[in-house]
């Protein structure tokens, strides 16, 4: 599998990250921990060493399951990625990277993952109500003290990668990115490859919509986000599984791979990117392997770009996840 290295810290991992948002079940419509395990595990088999989680997903529980599947011999052989700065009350997220809540979730976060280090601790959200200097000293502090070995934020803009740059060293940046969601292109994608950052694109899949699987009949479980992702609702729904018929023949004919290898492969050719990759059971990443090995020229993406403008006559933005700006005000004193 191709590998990234994180220029600034030395870690190393494959380009394809392993998502597990799912598998904490909130906003997903459940979860199966018997199938997330194996899920993590396979990844692993199949050459993937870096695993994406975050305290908030499922709120606690897909660090529970990473850490559970992980324990023993594997722990060693992968790069775990994790977040801090979202907190929760009664199921209400709001953002809180106050030094205090760092120094508290770390500790949170090590216990679940039933580790001693978190390879690369992200920023999950900037936190308008706290200054970024303290939120970058307080990371510095923890890799100074060995408890982390890379910086990274998420959901970043250039101007608040730059504050927080100059109080810590930052190693990666994680936005979104995938081929309906090419916002970063304007501002985030020139920035981190001129500041020699490591870019973790999420929704890869673009929450599965690249994926193949979707048509206009498909109805999702529960609290399932895509149940009130504009994506997947009203006129737009429809312009967008156009674009996936499409890409999906120009894979298979100037190719010969599947529209979710095309997906994966275009964001690996986009820069020093890794492909975060969400799946919650083994079988999902079977079409691995079709991911390496090929690139996409020059020509190619611009007919991919040419059916996207064709296709998708109402874009939409991946806005729709970002949690309030500001905290509950019992929270202010806490
Ligand atoms: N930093 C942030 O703010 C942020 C935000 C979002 C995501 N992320 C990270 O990025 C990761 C990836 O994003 P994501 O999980 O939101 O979305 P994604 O990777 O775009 O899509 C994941 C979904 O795609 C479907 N899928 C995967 N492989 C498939 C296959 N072979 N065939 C058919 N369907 C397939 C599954 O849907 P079904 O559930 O329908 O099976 C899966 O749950 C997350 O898990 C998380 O680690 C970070």
């Amino acid at each position: 599998m191709e590998q990234i290295e994180f220029a600034k810290s030395g870690l190393m991992t494959s380009r394809i990250g392993l998502g597990t948002w799912a598998m904490g079940g909130w906003m997903w419509g459940g979860t199966d921990e018997a199938q997330s395990i194996a899920t993590i595990r396979s990844a692993i088999d199949r050459g993937v060493t870096l695993i994406d989680t975050a305290p908030v997903y499922g709120f606690g529980r897909s660090e529970e399951i990473v850490g559970k599947a992980l324990e023993g011999s594997l722990r060693r052989k992968v790069t775990i990625a994790t977040k801090v700065g979202l907190a929760w009350k009664d199921g209400a997220v709001y953002r809180d990277s106050r030094p205090a809540r760092i120094r508290k979730e770390i500790e949170d976060s090590l216990r679940r993952l039933r580790t001693d280090v978190i390879d690369l601790y992200q920023v999950h959200w900037p936190d308008f109500e706290t200054p970024i200097a303290e939120t970058a000293r307080t990371l510095e502090d923890l890799r100074r003290d060995g408890k982390i070995r890379a910086i990274g934020v998420s959901n970043f803009s250039p101007t608040q990668m730059r504050m927080f740059s100059a109080n810590a060293q930052l190693d990666a940046v994680q936005p979104p990115y995938n081929l309906f969601e090419r916002e970063i292109e304007a501002d985030v994608l020139p920035y981190a490859v001129g500041a020699g950052l490591t870019i973790l694109s999420y929704g890869a899949l673009c929450r599965g919509l690249l994926s193949g699987r979707m048509t206009a009949n498909t109805k999702f479980d529960g609290d399932d986000l895509r149940n009130v992702d504009p994506k997947f609702q009203g006129k737009r729904y429809p312009q967008y599984l156009a674009a996936v018929d499409e890409l999906k023949k120009l894979a298979h004919e100037r190719f010969g791979k599947s529209g979710l290898a095309l997906a994966v492969r275009w964001v690996l050719d986009q820069g020093p990117t890794i492909a975060l990759w969400g799946a919650r059971n083994p079988s999902q990443l079977n079409p691995i392997g079709d991911v390496e090995g090929w690139h996409i020229d020059l020509a190619a993406k611009g007919e991919i770009d040419a059916i996207l403008k064709r296709c998708i006559v109402n874009p939409v933005s991946p806005a729709f996840m970002a949690p309030p700006v500001t905290r509950p005000k019992e929270q202010e004193a806490a």
